[in-house]
This record gives C-alpha cells, sequence and structure tokens, in this order.
C-alpha cells in the first residue's frame, strides 16, 4: 500500500516560472534507439521515472552496457540487433505499454525465446494489437491469457519487410513496426492513422532510410534496412502530457500565471492545447525554437474565468490522447455540455480512463453521459464540491492521480487520493512542483 494524498483547500493565486520533468515518450524512444546504436550515446535530462527505468533495465538484461548518472545516461550500443543474453531471459516491462509494445518490434530476430511480463496494470491490456503485425515479420507469439502479458516472443531466423495498415492512430504501434523494420531487408510500408511522429523524426535525424508521405488522415512511411545506425547524443525537453496539469491548475486558478519553461510541442502532440484554447484558456508559446526535428518551447497560462464548452473534433483526438482526462476538468468548470467523441481507445490506457473521468466527474457532483466511445460532460463554471471524495482501486493510473489531484486544488472539498507513488510512472516532481507554485 502506498501513501494517500489529502487535500481539503483550494490552491492560492500565484505568479511562477517552472520546468516539468522530461518528455516519457522521448526518453524510451532515445534508450532504445542507443542500444541499436554503434559506440556510445549519451542523453542529458533523461527522464528517471519508472517507465524509463524499466527500459534501461530491458536493455541491460539485453546485455547493453549501461551508465547512469544523476545527470546524464551512456548507452553503448552494439549495433542493430546486437543484444547478447541467456536462455529464459524474462524483461519486465512494469507499467510501460510504450517499453511492452516497442522492445517486441526489436526482438523479431531473438535466437532465444524471451519472456515479457508487465505490472497488474499493464497485465490487462491488449498486446495482439502489435503480436499481430510482428507475425508478419515471422516472429511467433505464445501466450498464456489470450492476448495478454506474460507472453513469450520467438523470433524468426530471417526477416523482409511488411506492409501494415495501423488503424488505431497507436504511436506504440506504428513505432514497433518501424524498430522491427531496421531488422527486416527490403522495404517496410506503413499506412499509418496520425499519431505522434517522434519516431519518425528520430529516424530521419539519425539517417535511418525513411520516406513519409502526409495525407489527410494517415501517413504513408516506408523503411529500408540501414546498415547501421550512429550513437548518437540527446538532450530531452520537458514533456507536454506533463505540463497540460500545470495548464489545467493555472487556467481555474484565479488571478494566476505560469512559464514552464522548455517544453516539446511537437504538434502531433499538441492537441489539449488548440482544445482548450478553443474551450477559452489563454495560453501562448514563448521563445519557439527547433531541436533535431523537434519543436520546443516555453508556454506562458494565464487563469481564464471565461471558459467555455466544446463539441471536440475527433481530428484533434490522438494528438490530445493523454490529456483528456485533465480536459474532462476543465469541461466539468465550463459553460454549457462538452461533448468529446471516437475516444474508445482512452479504455485502453494504464485504466479505463475514458470510465474513470467520467466517475470522478460524478463524485465531483458533475453530470455526465458516457458510452462506450464518447462523454458528454454538463458543466458547471461555478461549481461546489458538496461531498467528501475518495480516488482509490484505480489501477495505480498516474494520469488519474494527477487529475484528481489538480481537480482538488482547483475545485475544492474534501479529497483522500491513494497511491501517491502513482506518478512516479511519468513525472516523479508533480508534488514537489505544485509544493514550489503553492509557496511564498
Ligand atoms: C505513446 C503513445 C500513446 C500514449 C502513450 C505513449 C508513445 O499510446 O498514450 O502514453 O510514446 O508512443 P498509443 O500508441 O497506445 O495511443
Amino acid at each position: 500500500m502506498t501513501k494517500s494524498l489529502f487535500i481539503n483547500k483550494k490552491i492560492k493565486s500565484f505568479n511562477k516560472t517552472i520546468t516539468v520533468d522530461a518528455d516519457k515518450s522521448l526518453s524510451i524512444r532515445w534508450v532504445l534507439l542507443a542500444s541499436q546504436a554503434t559506440g556510445k550515446s549519451k542523453a542529458n535530462n533523461l527522464l528517471m521515472s519508472e517507465d524509463v527505468l524499466a527500459a534501461i533495465d530491458a536493455i541491460k538484461k539485453l546485455g547493453i552496457k549501461v551508465k547512469l548518472n544523476k545527470d546524464y545516461c551512456e548507452i553503448y550500443g552494439n549495433g542493430i540487433n546486437g543484444f547478447k543474453y541467456k536462455k529464459n531471459l524474462i524483461i519486465n516491462a512494469r507499467n510501460s505499454g510504450t517499453l511492452g509494445r516497442l522492445i517486441l518490434g526489436l526482438l523479431i530476430k531473438s535466437p532465444e525465446k524471451i519472456k515479457l511480463i508487465g505490472d497488474n496494470s499493464l497485465s490487462k491490456r491488449d498486446f495482439s494489437r502489435i503480436t499481430t503485425p510482428l507475425k508478419k515479420f515471422g516472429a511467433k507469439f505464445y501466450y498464456k491469457t489470450k492476448n495478454k502479458l506474460p507472453l513469450l516472443i520467438s523470433g524468426a531466423k530471417s526477416t523482409k519487410g511488411i506492409h501494415y495498415l495501423e488503424n488505431k492512430g497507436s504511436a506504440q504501434c506504428k513505432s514497433s513496426v518501424m524498430l522491427a523494420a531496421l531488422n527486416a531487408s527490403g522495404t517496410t510500408t506503413i499506412k499509418a492513422k496520425k499519431s505522434r511522429n517522434h519516431s519518425e523524426l528520430l529516424f530521419k535525424y539519425l539517417k535511418i532510410p525513411i520516406k513519409i508521405k502526409k495525407n489527410k488522415k494517415y501517413d504513408l512511411i516506408s523503411i529500408r534496412k540501414p546498415k547501421k545506425i550512429k550513437a548518437f547524443n540527446y538532450q530531452v525537453p520537458g514533456d507536454i502530457s506533463s505540463s497540460a496539469f500545470f495548464v489545467v491548475l493555472t487556467t481555474l486558478t484565479e488571478n494566476s500565471k505560469l512559464l514552464i519553461k522548455n517544453v516539446n510541442i511537437n504538434s502531433s502532440r499538441t492537441g489539449a492545447i488548440k482544445i482548450l484554447k478553443k474551450m477559452g484558456a489563454k495560453i501562448l508559446f514563448k521563445n519557439k525554437r527547433n531541436y533535431k526535428g523537434e519543436k520546443i518551447s516555453d508556454i506562458l497560462i494565464k487563469s481564464s474565468n471565461k471558459l467555455k464548452a466544446i463539441n471536440c473534433p475527433p481530428e484533434l483526438n490522438s494528438s490530445a490522447i493523454d490529456e483528456f482526462l485533465i480536459i474532462f476538468l476543465i469541461a466539468a468548470r465550463s459553460r454549457g455540455v462538452s461533448y468529446f467523441k471516437e475516444i474508445s481507445e482512452l479504455n485502453q490506457k494504464e485504466s479505463p480512463r475514458l470510465n474513470w473521468g467520467s466517475k470522478i466527474l460524478n463524485m465531483m457532483g458533475v453530470k455526465t453521459e458516457l458510452t462506450k466511445d464518447s462523454i458528454k460532460i454538463y458543466g458547471q463554471p461555478n461549481l461546489k464540491i458538496k461531498n467528501p471524495i475518495i480516488i482509490k482501486n484505480y489501477l495505480k493510473d498516474h494520469r488519474v492521480f494527477m487529475m484528481s489531484t489538480i481537480a482538488a486544488l482547483t475545485c475544492g472539498g474534501q479529497w483522500k487520493i491513494d497511491n501517491k507513488d502513482s506518478i512516479n510512472t511519468s513525472f516523479p516532481s508533480f508534488l514537489k512542483i505544485i509544493k514550489e507554485i503553492n509557496s511564498k
């Protein structure tokens, strides 16, 4: 049992500058790609969260040397498919869907069977979405419980490029197939519904032969097997998904202002910002710059007391996929009825997040209409929480914890939120930053 957080007071007005923890998607991708490069790669400001540490542990078990310091991480890659390991290897992806799915792409030629396990939350999530395309490369999979972890992967002796249609808008599926393509002779082509494109940008930066044709809804990606990948250094920027909690905290706190420094604002990740601006939030990108293909900026947020409901355009869903819980909180405090649709993927996350979002709003006294893939939220700009709220048994989903904390700090009421430690998955400094903001 980990500790609970108790909140019974709103946060006071503030005017502060902060940095948030580093981007999780980029940190995991750096670890995995550095493991396939030849020679020493170095990252500064790598996210030191459990998901990333699980990725480091995984490549270490696969025979890759890693030096981890307080300020930087060095990975000594053995080249593509250069893993060296003993029989009966077990890799534990813990809570990380990104690690669990992406690493399988790197193992499609593993000569020995490898077992992939995860924690209670990850063991409830679907893996057929990734084993189905990886089987096309010739890899074999054995499940104990259909489509769920634990699973065994047995690699193919030789592999050829495949054609793959990714139609969920899942960057994890797309990226796993992209990593598999590093091991496959010939060309792999992917028709992928829009999703975050960090893997594509890193492949380009690393000069891995990749072509991308962008259509309105889909990207056509083709990848040829590279001879080798050069070792590379990377300075990881702040995570927009972590920033989003503070964007909402500021928006909903009277007379407040916050500057978040050095955040990745790749447009495949900024759906939440677009949605919140349409709802009346005051958010500005300042000091925009480019870094190795990514866009980085400071984010300035001011409180807003004129929030209005949204009929959210589904084209924004994939670029806001990790931010819906916190967007729902803004909807709960907006004038009118907000409508979010085609979001069934939310129930495939670390917890069934669409259901949890609705449940938490209901506990707060906000009316919702929930279906399998949509939610209507009846906003109450002057919401007063009447009953004490206890948030528990939510599979320790880090984003459920953080959304509940921001709800408590901005809407008032008496809250007990279980599993403080859940933040270590993606944003270990979350509570420390709240303390900083709340201090004089
Ligand atoms: C991620 C992709 C998204 C997201 C997850 C990180 C990634 O998952 O929810 O937190 O780094 O590729 P899906 O690909 O399942 O949508």
